[in-house]
């Protein structure tokens, strides 16, 4: 059955998207991400309905929207001065941060944690609805557990047709990866999952160079080895075998290629995508859900270089091939 129904944003369908949290329902937003499915973040009902609609474990936590950094003490306590600092230099935007949370929150947002993840989205769609709404929004991606995150209201529509009320189509996500999350939760600050705000950015504001251990990180589902995976085995390779091997694979299987450069010559299943890392995510999630659907045998993905720009979509590729 068909539940969803997708409409252009305007002041008419924020106002009924807002009805439809009020009232415990689930709204699909743009955020300059991916799409984030939210829920009433003080409605247990509308958390429980999460983590069904995504069949997500409930002790993975859930990321909380809030309009502007004004309201974070509605949600946490104890906030280090490095919190305000990096909400002033990054939000509204791509930055997600880790604070102890105060008493008010509901623990099935939190998956029982003493931390909660808090974000300002930049995206005008995002903003409206919060705006509109007053409070927070709890929205992890709009896709099913493990899987892809939505960049287009059609790749939500797909996966989530039948839990989701609303989908606010807002076009194409700008940044099309998830938030950089960085937890401040605890004396050194870490870099839980990185994103298009890069780590140079984070340390150049709090002045000091950030832990990349996340070995003793709480419990982030983004930090399960097989993540952001489309269905298709994937294969990741070095640029100096990437030719021979789509050359001798193709010969027996059907084989999808997601590089960095375009080949004219080589049909639809060799996608280029760009040289330029902030390109490359913003198309990334699409191009494997279109090659996804082609039912290849396998995708091989040219690894970007392992320098400090790339580490985001590295980071997303490790995961897609289930070796994180
Ligand atoms: O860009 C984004 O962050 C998107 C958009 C919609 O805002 N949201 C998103 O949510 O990616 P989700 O739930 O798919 O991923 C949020 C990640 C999860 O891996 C979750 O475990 C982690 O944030 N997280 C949330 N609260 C946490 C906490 N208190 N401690 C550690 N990790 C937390
Ligand atoms: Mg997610």
């Amino acid at each position: 059955m068909t539940r969803a129904r997708v409409v252009e944003p305007s002041p008419e369908t924020i106002v009924e998207a807002v009805a439809i949290l009020r009232r415990g329902g689930l709204v699909a937003f743009p955020t300059e991400t991916v799409y984030g499915l939210g829920g009433d973040a003080r409605e247990r009902a509308a958390i429980d309905r999460i983590f069904i609609a995504k069949g997500r474990p409930a002790d993975h936590p859930l990321i909380v929207h809030i309009a502007s950094a004004a309201l974070l003490e509605d949600w946490a306590t104890d906030i280090p001065n490095a919190a305000l600092r990096l909400a002033d230099a990054f939000w509204p935007g791509p930055l997600t941060m880790i604070l102890r949370r105060n008493a008010k929150v509901l623990d099935a947002v939190t998956g029982g944690q003493d931390t909660i993840g808090l974000r300002v989205p930049s995206h005008p769609v995002a903003q409206a609805l919060l705006r509109a709404f007053g409070d927070g929004i709890a929205a992890p991606s709009a896709n099913r557990f493990g899987h892809v995150s939505p960049t287009t209201a059609a790749h939500v529509l797909a996966e989530l047709s039948d839990s989701v009320d609303l989908i606010l189509d807002g076009g194409a996500c700008e940044v099309g990866i998830e938030s950089t999350i960085v937890d401040l939760s605890s004396r050194h600050p870490r870099i839980l999952r990185p994103g298009h705000l890069g780590r140079d950015a984070v340390e150049t504001v709090l002045g000091v160079g950030l832990d990349d251990d996340v070995g003793d990180a709480p419990r982030v589902s983004g930090a399960l080895a097989s993540h952001y995976a489309p269905r298709t085995p994937v294969r990741l390779l070095e640029t100096s075998s990437l030719e021979r091997l789509w050359r001798e694979e193709s010969k027996v299987r059907r084989i999808g290629v997601i590089a960095l450069e375009t080949r004219d010559d080589r049909g639809v299943d060799w996608r280029g995508l760009s040289a330029d890392p902030t390109a490359y995510a913003k198309a990334l999630y699409a191009q494997l859900r279109a090659l996804d659907e082609r039912k290849l045998d396998l995708i091989l993905i040219e690894l970007p270089p392992p320098t400090r720009v790339w580490e985001a979509v590295r980071d997303r590729l490790t995961r897609a091939a289930g070796r994180g």
